[in-house]
């Protein structure tokens, strides 16, 4: 009975200990992350497209490095190495009775940032995401304090959809761009 007991403790221990260390594990991505958070985005980088994504409830700021704003026309495509391109989600605000505030140009009013995707294009990157591959880039996503953003997104998953846009839009949906057919 005895050892029943001090079973069911240690068990009982033993999962407590596995909450605990979980919980402690910080959130990684599954492959090395080389596209770094890019703290000072919403000061250096250009503003190439806001959105209104209405499934999320949420504005949508295309951000780009310098890099990557040079590219102004389909033509230039593909982007040059050393491009950053920043998705930034935000809530929209609300209104004291809970309606979305829009501004002039009927796009909501960006609240809260609580989701920072990345896309970097390095030579030879892209490499560790096999056949889900696109051109060069790696993804990233990131909480504002440059966290993870839970639960991981598993960067190849962003390259697997990021596919279906396109190697004659080197794999950016938009970006400055009109949508195209996969989007
Ligand atoms: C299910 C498909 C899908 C997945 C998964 C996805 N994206 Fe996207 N992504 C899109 C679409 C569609 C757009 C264009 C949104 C718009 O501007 O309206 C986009 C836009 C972007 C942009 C802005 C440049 C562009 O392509 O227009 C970045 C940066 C980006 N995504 C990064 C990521 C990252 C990082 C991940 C993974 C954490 C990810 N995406 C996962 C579909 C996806």
């Amino acid at each position: 009975m005895k050892t029943t007991k001090s079973l069911v403790i240690c068990a009982g221990l033993l999962a407590a200990a596995t909450v605990a260390a979980l919980w402690a594990v910080p959130v990684e991505p599954a492959e090395p992350d080389r596209v770094g958070f890019p703290a000072d985005y919403q000061a250096k980088y250009e503003v190439i497209r806001v959105s209104n994504r209405p499934k999320a409830v949420s504005l949508g700021t295309i951000y780009a490095n310098e890099r990557a704003a040079s590219v102004k026309e389909m033509g230039q495509l593909p982007y040059p190495e050393g491009s950053v391109i920043v998705m930034e989600w935000a809530e929209p605000l609300k209104d004291s009775a809970g309606v979305l505030l829009v501004d002039a140009n009927g796009l909501w009013r960006k609240g809260k940032v609580v989701r920072i995707d990345v896309m970097r294009r390095e030579r030879g990157y892209g490499e560790a995401y096999g056949g889900k591959r696109v051109g060069e880039w790696e993804f990233a996503s990131y909480k504002t304090d440059g966290s993870y953003f839970q639960p991981p997104a598993k960067p190849a998953a962003c390259a697997a959809c990021h596919q279906e846009a396109g190697a004659e839009r080197d794999f950016v949906y938009r970006g400055r761009f009109p949508p195209g057919e996969g989007n």
